[in-house]
């Protein structure tokens, strides 16, 4: 039964797990996994016949996702897969059901360049589709992290991030005309680094 579990949802990130079990993106067929690593978060929607689309800035890890979708080139074929930029994605506008960001804004330079990558993202969601966003944030730490400048701060466990704060993530929801279909939920690692959930609809 593990196995089974792991073979069909890998290493997904917990909280991308939590809106599948809600049956939040039931209804999407095209998903972009924008700065997607490896793959980690796509194998389930590989498996289950969404049209899977990555980008990523590392040749490595393209190069890596594609073997992983290899067996299902039929509705994911491989030129999906491309070397890019978050901040620039290569697709016309309103094309994706899905699009998610797991850990990527956090490397953003500074506030110029996650707006970039977000609106970029934001772009690229059609109306009524979703954008989920994991990314570092002060929520609950705040006494804890220290800035280094351009919205970016030295975190407890010696990591550097841009870094949100709940105030920003409200400000950018409602500048986008977003809908957010959960509370903005924050797990806090021993005080070492906070990971904030942000799940937005079109
Ligand atoms: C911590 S990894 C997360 C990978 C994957 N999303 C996951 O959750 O496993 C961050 C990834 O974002 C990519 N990345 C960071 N900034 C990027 C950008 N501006 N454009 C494209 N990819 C970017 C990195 O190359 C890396 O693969």
């Amino acid at each position: 039964m593990k196995e089974a579990l792991r073979q069909q949802f890998g290493n997904i990130d917990i909280y991308l797990f939590d809106q599948l079990l809600k049956g939040t993106y039931d209804d999407c067929q095209l998903v972009l996994d924008a700065g997607c690593g490896q793959g980690r978060n796509v194998a389930y929607f590989l498996q289950s016949g969404y049209q899977v689309y990555g980008v990523d800035s590392s040749a490595n890890h393209i190069a890596s996702i594609k073997q992983l979708a290899a067996p299902f080139s039929d509705h994911s074929p491989q030129d999906n897969f491309r070397i890019g930029a978050v901040e620039n994605l290569p697709f016309k506008d309103e094309t994706f059901d899905l699009v998610i960001s797991s850990a990527v804004l956090h490397f953003a330079n500074d506030a110029l360049h996650f707006e970039e990558m977000l609106s970029s993202m934001w772009r690229v969601v059609r109306p009524g589709g979703y954008l989920f966003c994991r990314l570092a944030s002060d929520i609950g730490i705040e006494h804890l992290v220290r800035s280094i400048g351009n919205g970016r701060y030295l975190l407890p466990d010696g990591s550097e991030r841009f870094l949100v704060s709940q105030e920003m993530l409200l400000s950018f929801t409602k500048a986008l005309g977003a809908t957010q279909h959960e509370p903005i939920k924050t797990t806090n690692v021993q005080n070492l680094r906070a990971m904030t959930t942000w799940c937005l609809q079109k």
